[in-house]
């Protein structure tokens, strides 16, 4: 049977042999452009755009399943327009990208990049009590920008480190607040207060470079920035700007908005840590995330409604 599946090529390690029993699975690499035909079903990675001409060319397309939880990879209107359905990840991958988070936070923090080079180099003359000092967590402030499901493990964690925590999102989350505390403000009075802010908004036509000039000036002076969401939030000559200027004491990131290229400014600064998006890089996560995506598919085939669908 000609195959009617397209599969990342990188996922086939996570998946069992015939992840879609009844169908025919092409596996496409990941460098591989996204090919014309009578396909049924795509499982791309977040670095495939699926878009008009990619829809136009897969006629017969039934469902893209993002193996991911972000679909900023997928014109959703366009795949809308068409009754196609588009699925993600969700749930799955919210507390390895929660404890993800929490590695940067901690790493930047206490400054593991500028430590682990002295070390590394022969620097290090011994125990010095004003070494490398850095944030103490305990007491300050942590702001999460967008309490969705990682933003909301984010905060659980943050309670066992005694932070007092806000957050900003268009819904408020009552549950969230009775359990750690938190405090729902206005983006302006998270960036005034917080120690660090840390971002977990999707990318969309709202959010792409919400993170500009007037934020970063609006954040305390010696704050702390982290991004595991999306690299695009952020305006990158804004965030090297308040670097160079001395405003941040440090930055964690896992994303970026042309990866996998990053911006050797960033790469070179002693008080940023750059991560290559393993945000939901565990064994455990990312084979369920792979399984998810091909269970969505398996539904959609079997006439059966999506498990994790994208509503517009
Ligand atoms: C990773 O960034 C994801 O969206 O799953």
């Amino acid at each position: 049977m000609p195959a009617d599946i397209l599969i990342a090529a990188e996922l086939r390690e996570l998946l069992p042999d015939t992840p879609v029993p009844a169908h025919t699975v092409e596996w496409l690499p990941a460098e591989a452009p996204t090919p014309a035909g009578p396909y049924v079903a795509i499982v791309p990675l977040l670095s495939r755009r699926i878009a008009e001409p990619e829809l136009d060319a897969l006629p017969q397309l039934k469902v893209v399943a993002n193996c991911a939880v972000g679909v900023d990879n997928v014109d959703l209107d366009a795949a809308n327009r068409r009754g196609i359905i588009v699925t993600n990840t969700p749930e799955v991958l919210t507390e390895a990208t929660a404890d993800l988070t929490w590695a940067l936070i901690l790493a930047v923090a206490r400054r593991l990049k500028e430590g682990q080079v002295l070390v590394a180099e022969g620097g290090w003359t011994g125990w010095h009590p004003t070494q490398l000092l850095g944030l103490e967590l305990n007491g300050s402030t942590l702001g999460i920008v967008g309490a969705g499901r990682i933003g909301q493990a984010v905060a659980r964690r943050a309670a066992a480190f005694a932070m007092r925590i806000l957050y900003a999102d268009v819904s408020a989350r009552p549950e969230l607040e009775a359990e750690t505390g938190a405090r729902r403000v206005s983006l302006t009075q998270l960036l005034e207060e917080s120690d660090v802010v840390t971002l977990h908004t999707p990318s969309t036509a709202e959010t792409r470079g919400m993170f500009d000039h007037e934020c970063f000036n609006r954040m305390r002076a010696g704050s702390i920035f982290i991004n595991t969401a999306r690299g695009d939030l952020v305006d990158e000559a804004a965030l090297l700007a308040a670097l160079d200027a001395g405003k941040l004491a440090g930055v964690g990131l896992d994303v970026f908005p042309q990866e996998p290229s990053v911006h050797p400014a960033l790469v070179a600064h002693p008080r940023v840590v750059t991560l290559p998006h393993i945000g939901s890089a565990t064994t455990h996560t990312r084979h369920a995330m792979a399984n998810l995506a091909v269970r969505n598919v398996r539904a959609v085939l079997a006439g059966e409604p999506p498990l994790t669908p994208v509503l517009r």
